[in-house]
């Protein structure tokens, strides 16, 4: 090989690589080219090894005008490089831009179930009143729900048509789902020390199901202790109550006698209403409609659970929410309350925002 020739095989490799390198489209492909071109079996490597084949006093030069051209192709390479960067970034970010001045996707807007709006407003009403709120368990005994609240063992509720019996035991008895609120009673009076003013809501199990039974429901129970209670306390209170509840001051009440095992003498509450063609409206009418149940607490609950009798007395309640709800608010079929149809709460439901949260605030 001769100089001349050398030297015009660089010139031509350097401006065949000059081309190709301003012809590459992207950095994927100028990447391949480098390889190819500077990579160790590439075309100015293989032209280096060229050189070994010339004549010795020629080959420094050529060495250095190898050199020299890997260095301007390096250069040319990196230029490229940096063009094509700059290119394909301009081009991510006109692809993938965000328009912030898009309005935000519409997230909806969860509705409070009649159910905890109808126990928040119960709550709050008694709250004013100075009773706080009990829970208990789901889950209860048979003493706490039947036995302590004077409910003998051949009473009817115990059957197994009405209870939802669990197969684990305790005390020889199987568990059970309660079937109202009034072990909360029990609970409480076990668990403190009189005078006791309390409010207790919570979910209630019975094997039923129609138009205005569900197998859970819920209910609020009540209980006041106090020393010289009477049931003029008990009126008072209750019709207080429903006053405010259903928020008109002229509402018709009474007090019908009636019985349950843990009050004497028990009544139920019935207040005024007027039936038309599918519809009920509570407030002055005609008719008379069943809110709830309630009566002085049976001497044999207060032994049971340690207190004398004669020193303490005082007035239980009890009544079921959604049926509350159902009243208050126009709802006719209380299956409706638990199938979770999100058109239903849109409906029925009420604003996050208006929810009074007296419940997290009044518990102890
Ligand atoms: N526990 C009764 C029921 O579920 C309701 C009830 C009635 C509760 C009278 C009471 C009461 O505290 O005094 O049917």
């Amino acid at each position: 090989m001769s100089e001349r020739s050398f030297v015009s095989d660089i010139d031509q490799l350097e401006a065949e690589l000059i081309a190709r390198i301003d012809g590459c489209a992207n950095t994927r492909e100028l990447e391949e080219l480098r390889v190819a071109a500077l990579g160790r079996r590439g075309r100015l490597t293989e032209l280096a090894k060229a050189i070994g084949r010339l004549p010795p006093h020629q080959r420094p030069a050529a060495g250095a005008a190898i050199n020299a051209l890997k260095e301007r192709i390096e250069e040319r390479l990196r230029r490229r490089r940096q063009e094509l960067e700059e290119r394909e970034l301009a081009e991510r970010l006109a692809r993938e831009w965000i328009d912030v001045t898009l309005p935000p996707r519409e997230r909806p807007q969860g509705r409070i179930h009649p159910v905890s709006q109808v126990t928040e407003e119960v709550i709050a009403i008694f709250a004013e009143m100075g009773f706080t709120v009990a829970e208990g368990p789901d889950v209860e005994d048979d003493w706490h729900n039947f036995t302590a609240l004077n409910i003998p063992p051949d009473h009817p509720a115990r059957q197994m048509q009405d209870t939802f019996y669990l197969e684990a035991e305790q005390d020889g008895l199987p568990l059970l789902l309660r079937t109202h609120t009034s072990p909360v009673q029990i609970r409480t009076m076990q668990a403190g020390r009189p005078p006791f003013r309390i409010v207790a809501p919570g979910r209630v199990y019975r094997r039923d199901y129609d138009m205005t039974h569900t197998p859970m429901f819920h209910q609020v129970e009540g209980l006041l202790i106090d020393r010289r209670t009477h049931m003029g306390h008990l009126k008072g209170c209750l019709v207080d109550f429903v006053r405010a509840f259903f928020e008109r001051d002229d509402i018709p009440v009474r007090f019908r006698p009636s019985f349950f095992p843990f009050t004497e003498p028990s009544a139920e509450m019935d207040v005024g209403c007027r039936r038309g063609e599918g519809e009920l409206v509570v407030g002055a009418g005609n008719d008379w409609l069943e809110i709830l149940g309630c009566g002085m607490v049976h001497p044999r609950v207060l032994e049971g659970v340690g207190l004398s009798p004669d020193i303490w007395q005082g007035f239980a309640f009890g009544m079921g929410i959604d049926r509350l709800a159902m009243l208050k608010y126009g709802i006719p079929d209380l299956r409706t309350f638990f199938e979770g149809d999100l058109r239903w709460s849109g409906h029925y439901g009420f604003s996050p925002l208006d929810f009074p949260t007296s419940w997290s605030g009044l518990s102890r």
